[in-house]
């Protein structure tokens, strides 16, 4: 991890705060109430991390050092600058305003205006350093000025950025997910602190697949994937839609024919095992689309997930997913159809773990779902990574899967054209170009 990546990684952050707030706007201007918690937490937010701490930081390393090695600096710095002096007097009028429409002083429609400009402007600020002030860092910067730059970022006992500060805003964070309104938050759980990472790259390979091939007709669209999971990894697999990524998973799981290849678990060649022995054997698939039964219950929707298991741990079990997940509980009786988007990517996850995965495979859990729950059942993926769970992660958001994946392979078109740590990826010109959007 260099201080560039975590620059990258706070961005990808407030990006998606600030789509988050663009929703609720959306949602005000329809006649939605204010919820001025939500406000103060996404302020307190902004205040604390961004305006305190997040833009100090770039002043005084990043862009002190790019204005002495950068003749062009100056023109782009100067207006950013300005832009980070002035931001916490602009949250303050968003406040003001916020609590001002709250006592119906301010008219909804003004208000979402208002929130629109902040984030408007908030983004076109992060675009800017995204696409001029760390590209020029890349090139600009000597080996000296690397040296700095990562101590002051990196430094973990550093009050302002150090790991337990880093560790409070993400708590705000969390905050602010939590009490977002139901179409954009969830009541998921909070993970709280993570636990150091094993020494994955010596454990024992859980998958191991070669050569992979599959066909719809006399289209191929896996061209021959090999790919390797270790006991307690989470690697990202990454692609475009169409990339063959569902394809992946589904002959992986044995549900798609594999016409060459062969798949490795636990040591056992299960290339010509039926699906049912496969889960059996421990490989339990979260589908696309959070496949839910909508007529069913959330608890017989459970249930179904653990038709391979003894019956007398099955409850046992399910309260180990309602503790995961509170809101599946206080809905258990329910129809899972009646659940938003977002719990009912949990109802999917949670199915898959009812069947005891020794690796877990989740196709797309962030898909269709807005950011801040996007960020919720990330929350989720890491906090089963810190129990230990393997777990192969399918995602077309390639930032948020290769931020919390061990390692990652990247599919284009059928073929396997890139592999290596989550963070290498991240970094990687080509992948951020093509996949990440910046
Ligand atoms: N049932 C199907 N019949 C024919 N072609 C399919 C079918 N499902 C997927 N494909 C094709 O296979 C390729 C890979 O699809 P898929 O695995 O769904 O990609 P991803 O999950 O990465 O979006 C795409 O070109 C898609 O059009
Ligand atoms: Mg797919």
């Amino acid at each position: 991890m260099d201080a560039l990546t975590l620059i990258s990684q706070d961005h990808s952050n407030l990006w998606r705060l600030a789509t988050t707030v663009d929703q609720v706007a959306s949602e005000i201007e329809a006649g939605a109430p204010i919820e001025q918690p939500f406000f103060n937490a996404v302020f307190d937010y902004i205040e604390q991390f961004v305006d305190r701490s997040h833009h100090p930081k770039e002043d005084d390393y990043l862009f002190r050092l790019l204005r002495l090695r950068s003749a062009e600096a100056a023109a782009v710095l100067d207006t950013l600058q300005v832009e980070h002096r002035e931001g916490p007097a602009k949250l303050a009028a968003l406040r003001a305003q916020v609590a001002a429409a709250a006592q119906g002083q301010l008219a909804g429609g003004e208000l979402a205006t208002a929130l629109r400009d902040y984030t408007t402007g908030l983004k076109a600020h992060i675009r800017a350093e995204e696409k001029s002030v760390l590209p020029l860092a890349r090139s600009a910067l000597l080996e000296t000025d690397w040296a700095e730059l990562n101590a002051a970022f990196l430094n973990n006992n550093d009050p302002l950025f150090g790991d337990k500060a880093r560790e409070e805003f993400r708590q705000l964070y969390h905050r602010v997910a939590s009490l977002a309104p139901e179409s954009v938050g969830l009541g998921g759980h909070s993970v709280g602190t993570l636990q150091p990472l094993p020494d994955r790259a010596k454990a024992e390979v859980q998958l191991r697949v070669e050569g992979m091939e599959s066909c719809y007709g006399r289209i191929k669209a896996l061209k021959g994937i090999s790919l390797e999971v270790r006991r307690g990894e989470t690697v990202a697999l990454v692609g475009a839609n169409g990339a063959g990524k569902t394809t992946f998973l589904r002959t992986l799981s044995g549900v798609q024919p594999m016409s060459a290849g062969s798949i490795h678990f636990k040591g056992e060649d299960i290339s010509k095992l039926r699906s049912d022995k496969r889960m059996r054997l421990g490989i339990c698939q979260s589908p696309e689309g959070r496949q839910v039964f909508g007529p069913l219950s959330i608890e017989d929707n459970l249930r179904l997930g653990a038709y391979t298991q003894p019956r007398d741990q099955v409850e046992g079990d399910m309260e180990k997913i309602f503790t995961m997940f509170p809101i599946l509980k206080e809905k258990r009786a329910l129809p899972a159809g009646t659940l938003s988007g977002g719990q009912q990517q949990m109802l999917a996850i949670g199915r898959a773990l009812m069947g005891r995965p020794s690796l877990l495979l989740l196709d797309e859990p962030s898909m269709g779902l807005a950011p801040l729950l996007v960020e919720e059942v990330f929350n989720v993926i890491r906090m089963l990574k810190s129990k230990g769970m393997t777990i192969l992660l399918v995602e077309q958001n390639a930032f948020a899967a290769l931020a919390i994946a061990d390692r990652g392979y990247v599919l284009e078109t059928g073929t396997v054209t890139l592999t290596g740590t989550g963070q290498e990826l991240i970094s990687n010109e080509q992948v951020r170009a093509a996949y990440l959007g910046m």
